[in-house]
């Protein structure tokens, strides 16, 4: 059943924001019951930011040029983000690799969505690499962050054909409204259930089960 109280979120978010839109929106048309408390960025530029200032949404850049090394900025990010209690942090479009140490605290609470059916294709340039496998079909996947990049528990996946003809860009293009709907449909999960992992498996209600796979 769902839970009265309001999923409580914080966005981490490098670039353009349209993952984040999509969650802004799902929380103000009710479908999500959520609350969004704050996006972080490590850039100064991030569309998210305006994104978030258009919304009256707390938005921060936190400027990983003003600290000594990784852990320094990951831990200013992160005191931040702990002071506001959230449930679930969402990386959506996040771009900077976050320290072992940081990420091991916050395991169970902490998601990413990635452009990929992983486990094929962590790292960057996945429409790319899709398309030069010879692949069929691409996709996204929400997984939870683990100190393995990209390698965490997948909690949810989603699929498109890949088109004779189609690049990179058409293929980001047609990904995209996919990723937006997995994103939602996964935060919305937090609330209908308890979700976890251990043992490098997604865990539903205590159960580990297979990602949920959508098309
Ligand atoms: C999305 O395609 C997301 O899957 C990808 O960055 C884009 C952000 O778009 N994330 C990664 O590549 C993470 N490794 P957005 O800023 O419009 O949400």
């Amino acid at each position: 059943m769902a839970s009265a109280r309001r999923l409580r979120l914080v966005v981490l978010a490098s670039g353009r924001g349209s993952n984040l839109a999509a969650l802004m929106s799902a929380t103000r048309s009710g479908r999500l019951h959520a609350e969004l408390l704050a996006v972080f960025s490590d850039r100064a530029n991030a569309g998210a930011l305006e994104i978030a200032a258009a919304a009256a949404v707390a938005g921060r850049w936190i400027n990983p040029k003003a600290f000594d090394s990784r852990l320094a900025f990951d831990h200013a990010l992160f005191a931040e983000i702990d002071a506001l209690t959230p449930d679930l942090i969402i990386c959506a479009g996040f771009m900077r690799i976050l320290s072992a140490e940081v990420v091991a605290a916050q395991s169970q609470r902490m998601i990413n969505i990635h452009p990929s059916l992983l486990p094929k294709y962590p790292g960057l340039h996945t429409h790319q690499r899709a398309l030069d496998a010879g692949d069929s079909e691409h996709g996204a996947s929400v997984h939870f962050v683990i100190p393995a990049l990209d390698a965490g528990p997948v909690i949810a996946q989603t699929r498109i054909p890949i088109h004779h003809g189609d690049d990179a860009a058409t293929l980001a293009t047609r990904l995209l409204p996919a990723e937006h709907e997995l994103l939602v449909r996964c935060v919305g999960k937090f609330n209908q259930h308890r979700i976890g992992h251990g043992h490098g498996q997604l865990l539903v209600d205590g159960q580990a089960r297979p990602a949920w796979q959508y098309r």
